[in-house]
Formats: structure tokens, sequence, C-alpha cells
């Protein structure tokens, strides 16, 4: 595994992590340098300091030979920490005194000091930061083998102390260092698994899902941030996902009807084909004998049942035959309003509307003035909407309320045919466009199925809503500009 697939988190957490313990790092050792550094110049400062103010009195007892006295200044020089011992060094670094008896005579160990004359009055300090485990404050004294004599008082100091300080604060920021990396981790960690981790799962899950084919499939993030919004977008995506698929289905479906129809449509224009010739024969028999045949009353109601039978078949092979052939469309500007009033007014010749036993059928026009102009075909349109209204009246038998409005909106006109009717039982919703579906003893099936591919041919649609037992109403829509459009595309 390269370090490129690492997760995320890991990655963040290990930089992160990385970068605050060397920030940490360096800043605690430069910190304790400074420390370190201002340690050993304070512990020289105030070393000097003693040294200078015990000069007096050690010069004053050496200047009368009193060795006893010099030796107890310097040993209470000596007695606090730091300082650790003492010594007085001749010009030529021979030891003359020194808190160790066994240095006296011999030459000052370690390297050698300054001479008495080239350090300054006021004294200075040797040795300190990486000089070894002692640094000296010394200071010239003078009254050391003669009035001209020199030498130089000594004061050693152990750096110790500082150097265990030093060690100490090492170990303590290393500590608080590692400490505050393990809670930086943490805090980090948390903070990604929530903010990064757990979405980013939630959005693999769910393409994982949407692409094993489950639809409807949403990632459902509702965070704001770029991980939300990438979420969103992808719920977009998923969106249109589904609604393509529910195109592609309902296309396949109606392919697959398409086909079905052109099969059964070919069998039934033969089939109509066949029967409308001695139909014909038939009738203008019925006519001849009805002409030529004194009959009684009696006889002469059979003979028009037996037409209005015939009429029937007629009406059943014509529809079949529209049905059959393609929609070959006669696309013309037309006034929408006007095409209803054609379609009620055969309405009104068909003994639908008698009422039969019960009373009579109200129509009530509702139409919008202002229907914006379109193009279709004007008898294919009212042949349907005359359809709609014949259902619509068929399914009033007691008589009853026919509503027939029409209205626009954005781009669309829209036709309702309403009636107060049986209505259709919901499960029987979507089969009533399909052909040869009929809950009418003398019905064909063939009324929705014509009204559905006229109103397809124009770029529209028809959907149904019913209520059993209270009515139904059937809306047409249609595109105005979709004709115009198609017409230009033909020119
Ligand atoms: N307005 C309506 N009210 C109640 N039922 C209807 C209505 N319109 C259509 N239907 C139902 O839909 C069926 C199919 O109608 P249609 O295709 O015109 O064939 P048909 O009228 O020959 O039966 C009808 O038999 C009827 O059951
Ligand atoms: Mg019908």
């Amino acid at each position: 595994m390269s370090l490129r697939d690492l997760s995320i988190r890991a990655k963040l957490v290990w930089t992160a992590l990385g970068a605050l313990l060397v920030v940490l790092g360096v800043a605690t050792t430069l910190s304790l340098r400074y420390w370190q550094s201002e340690q050993y110049a304070l512990t020289g400062q105030q070393a000097l300091m003693a040294v200078a103010a015990a000069r007096g009195p050690v010069e004053e007892a050496l200047v009368h030979g009193q060795v006893g006295l010099v030796r107890e200044e310097l040993r209470a020089l000596t007695a606090r920490p730091p300082a650790q011992g003492y010594r007085l060094v001749a010009a030529d670094g021979t030891v003359l005194l020194s808190s160790d008896h066994g240095e006296e005579g011999r030459k000052r160990p370690g390297p050698p000091l300054p001479g008495p004359w080239d350090i300054p009055s006021g004294g200075t300090v040797v040795g300190g930061r990486g000089g070894g485990p002692t640094m000296s404050a010394v200071v010239p004294v003078s009254g050391v083998g003669g009035p001209g004599g020199r030498a130089v008082l000594e004061l050693v100091l152990s750096v110790k102390g500082i150097e265990d300080a030093i060690r100490r604060g090492r170990a303590f920021g290393l500590a608080l260092t590692g400490l505050l990396a393990l809670g930086y981790a943490v805090v980090l960690g948390t903070m990604l698994e929530r903010e990064v981790v757990t979405p980013m799962r939630q959005l693999r899950r769910g393409l994982a899902r949407a692409s094993a084919g489950e639809p409807g499939v949403r990632i459902g993030l509702t965070r704001r941030d770029e991980i939300g919004r990438l979420g969103a977008s992808v719920d977009r995506l998923l969106e249109r996902d589904d609604e393509a698929a529910r195109l592609a289905a309902a296309q396949q479906r109606r392919l697959s009807e398409q086909a079905g129809f052109a099969e059964v449509g070919a069998l039934a224009a033969q089939v109509a084909h066949e029967i409308k010739r001695p139909l014909a024969g038939i009738k203008s028999a019925m006519e001849l004998i009805a002409q030529e045949y004194a009959m009684s009353d009696a006889e002469r109601e059979l003979l028009g049942r037996i037409d209005g039978e015939l009429e029937h078949v007629d009406e059943t092979v014509r529809d079949l035959l529209s049905l059959a052939r393609p929609v070959g469309l006669h696309a013309q500007p037309l006034d929408l309003n006007h095409v209803i009033d054609g379609a009620l007014a055969r309405l009104a010749g068909l003994p639908a509307m008698g009422g039969g036993a019960g009373g009579t059928v109200r129509v009530t026009r509702r139409y919008d003035p202002a229907l914006p102009a379109m193009e279709g075909d004007a008898a294919r349109l009212e042949q349907a909407v005359l359809n709609l209204c014949v259902n619509a009246a068929e399914a009033m038998p007691e008589g009853g309320q026919l509503t027939v409005a029409t209205a626009h909106e954005d781009g669309t006109v829209r036709v309702d045919v309403s009636d107060t009717g049986v209505g259709i039982p919901p499960e029987n919703l979507d089969r009533v466009f399909k052909p040869f579906v009929s809950t009418k003893p003398m019905g064909t099936g063939l009324g929705l199925p014509l009204v559905a591919r006229v109103v397809a041919a124009h770029g529209g649609r028809v959907t149904v809503e019913s209520d059993v037992g209270r009515g139904t109403t059937f809306h047409i829509q249609l595109p105005v500009a979709a004709m115009a459009a198609r017409r230009e595309v033909e020119a």
C-alpha cells in the first residue's frame, strides 16, 4: 500500500501531527536554549557581584598578610551554591590559595585564566554554557607579592543546577508535546470522522445502492459545507437518473403497447374491411325492402331496430378502422372553443342525450375566452371531445350534468370534460385507455384509445380522475407550440 492509498483522515492526521511535533519541538528547543543562556548569564552576574564585593576585604587582608582572614572571607563567599570553591591564582598560573588545599602551590588545572591585567576591573565570567561542568567569576586583586603585584580571584561555580533544570525542562517539554500531540490527534480524528468520514461513507453507500440499481436512492446530506454541496449535486444527478429511468420505462411500455396496437390494428383493419362490404349490401337490401314492401307497424319497428343495430356495427367498424390507421394530422390554426362547440352540436343529436328513461343531460360550457391561438387537426380533435362527451352522457343514464371547460396556462391549453355519472372504479382507471376495454353491453372499448391517440398525435396527454358514484373528469392537455414547431420542421 502506497502513501496515496491511505485514507484522507490518516493523511490529514499524520501530516498535522508531524507539523505539530516539528513546531512544538523547535519552539521548545529554542526557548530552552534562550532560558539556558539567560540562566548562565544571571548566575555569572550574581557571582561576579559577590566576588567584586569580597575583593576589598580580601585585598585589605592580603596587604596585611593575614592569610587566615582571606580564607575566612573566601569561605563565606563559597558557602552557598552554586558557588563551589575559590582560588587565588598568581599571574603565572600558580594557585596561591584554594578551597582545595591540595591545589595550592601547583599550576591551576584546566584551561588557563586570562592574566590579572587582562581582566577588566569589574571582573568577568569565564567558561559558561558548553564550557564544562563549572564556570568561574574572576576579578583581579592587587596587593599580592608586593604593592604592584596582582593576582586573580576566582569563584568557581557549578553549572549542574542549571543543566539539571534544563534536563527537567526538556523532559517536561517532551511530555507536554506528546500529550498535546495525542490530544490534537484525538480531536482532529474525531472532527474528521464527523465532518468528512461519516458523510463520505453516507455518500459512498448511497452511490453503491444507486449503482446496484435501487431506484429512488438519495444521499440526503443536510449539511451546507463542501461535502453537503457535493451530496446535493449527487442527489440532483440521481434524481435525473431516476427521471430518465422512469421515462425510459414509460417509453418502453408505450413502445410495446404500440407494437401490440399495430398488430391488433392490422388484423382489425382487415376484419373491418371484410365486414364493411357485406354491411353495405345488407343496408341497401334493407332500404330496398322498406321501399318495396308494404309492412305493418310492428314489422317497420323491427326493421328500424335492425337498422339501429346495423348502424352500431357500422360505427364500430368505423372506429376500428380509424384506430388502426396511423393518425395523419391535417394541422391548421384552430379555435378550440369552436371545435368543442362542434362536438357538442353533434352530441345533441345522439340517442345517449335523450336521457333514456331517466332525466335529461344538461350541458354547461365553461370556456376560457382568451385561449391562445393553436394549431391542430380540428376534425380529429372534435371526434376526441365527442367521444369523451358520449362516454359522459352514457355514464349518466338517469340524467345529470355534463360540463366542458377550457383553460390555458403557460404554453398549454386544457379541455376538461366532467360528468356527474357512475364513475370509474380505481382498478379500472388505467385500463380504460386500452383498446376493447368496455363495461357496456354494446360498447366497443375503442372510444378512449382513439382519444388518447389523437391527443398524443398533437403532442398532448389525456388523464382521468374519477369518484365512483359521483362522477368523472377527463383532462386533455395540449401544447400550444408543438404543432407549429412540427410544421416548421416539416417545411
Ligand atoms: N365518463 C365516464 N364515466 C364512467 N365510465 C367511463 C367514462 N368514460 C369511460 N368510461 C369507462 O371506460 C370504458 C371504455 O370507454 P370507451 O373506450 O369509450 O369504450 P366504450 O364507451 O365503447 O365502452 C367504458 O366502458 C366505461 O366503463
Ligand atoms: Mg365510448
